[in-house]
């Protein structure tokens, strides 16, 4: 399978940690240019060093509207383009409603969806330009529901409600938009939960595919998405869960 993915400049938000990461680097390895754009931007640049040529760290609030013109603008400015926005920062502050406070709600909410609406928006122009874009979403299984994540599940419901919509907007310019919903992925932020040796046990004795999610099961996704593989497919969702839909 050719994914066609030589040359084609990629954002990734969220990318200097865990899954952004590891699907920048796929994407690189594709021969792809990659700009990771994330709030640490030291981290960003340290990553894209690691990378080297073809990619850029770039510091950017994806909740700021002015970070995210400049963080695209940059990108464009490098790589003299932009075909693929992977819209994957995201955060959680977990706990049951009672306790949430409204600025929990609100970070998440706001993290998740107007980061995703604001590097959208800003992309779109380029897209339509070429007639050629991909749009992938990062949500997760938690859009089903999740005891002590309401903002959470809220946040990537309302991701997967944004990528139907997208999708149907912008089908005309050929640019195709989707979503990613993965279950529990072995990133540092899962590994350092102090209950993390039961979650794995659980997850070995009760998911159809016995094992902990990795980062390249997300990024595999990703990278058939972006391609040229996927051309037809558009306001869909890949469930990245080894089989957990509840
Ligand atoms: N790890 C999992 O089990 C899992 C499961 C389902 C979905 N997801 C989703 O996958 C994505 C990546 O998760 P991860 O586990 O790699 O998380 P992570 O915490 O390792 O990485 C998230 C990155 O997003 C960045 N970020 C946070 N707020 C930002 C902002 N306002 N602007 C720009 N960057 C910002 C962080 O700096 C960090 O580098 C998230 O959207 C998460 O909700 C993760």
């Amino acid at each position: 399978m050719h994914l066609g993915l030589e040359n084609k400049t990629i954002i990734i938000t969220g990318g200097a940690n865990g899954i952004g990461f590891v699907i920048a680097r796929m994407m690189h390895e594709e021969g792809a240019n990659v700009a990771i754009a994330d709030l640490n931007g030291e981290l960003a640049e340290s990553r894209a060093a690691e990378l080297g040529e073809r990619a850029v760290g770039i510091e950017c609030d994806v909740v700021d509207e002015q970070s995210v013109a400049t963080m695209v603008a940059r990108t464009a400015e490098r790589f003299g383009a932009v075909h693929v926005l992977v819209n994957n920062a995201g955060l959680t502050r977990d706990m049951r409603i009672e306790k949430m406070q409204e600025r929990d709600w609100d970070t998440v909410i706001d993290v998740v969806l107007k980061g995703a609406f604001f590097c959208t928006r800003a992309v779109v122009p380029f897209f339509r330009e070429q007639q050629w874009g991909r749009v992938i979403n990062i949500s997760s299984r938690a859009y089903l529901g999740n005891s002590g994540q309401a903002n959470y599940s809220a946040a990537k419901a309302g991701l997967l409600g944004f990528t139907r919509a997208m999708a149907m907007e912008q089908g005309r310019n050929n640019v195709t938009v989707n979503a990613v919903a993965p279950g529990i992925i072995t990133t540092d932020m899962v590994q350092n939960l102090p209950h993390f040796e039961k979650i794995k046990v659980n997850a070995e004795a009760a998911l159809p595919i016995r094992r902990l999610g990795e980062p390249e099961d997300v990024g595999n996704a990703v990278l058939f998405l972006a391609s040229e593989c996927a051309s037809y497919i558009t306001g869909d969702v890949i469930h990245v869960t080894g089989g957990r839909y509840g």
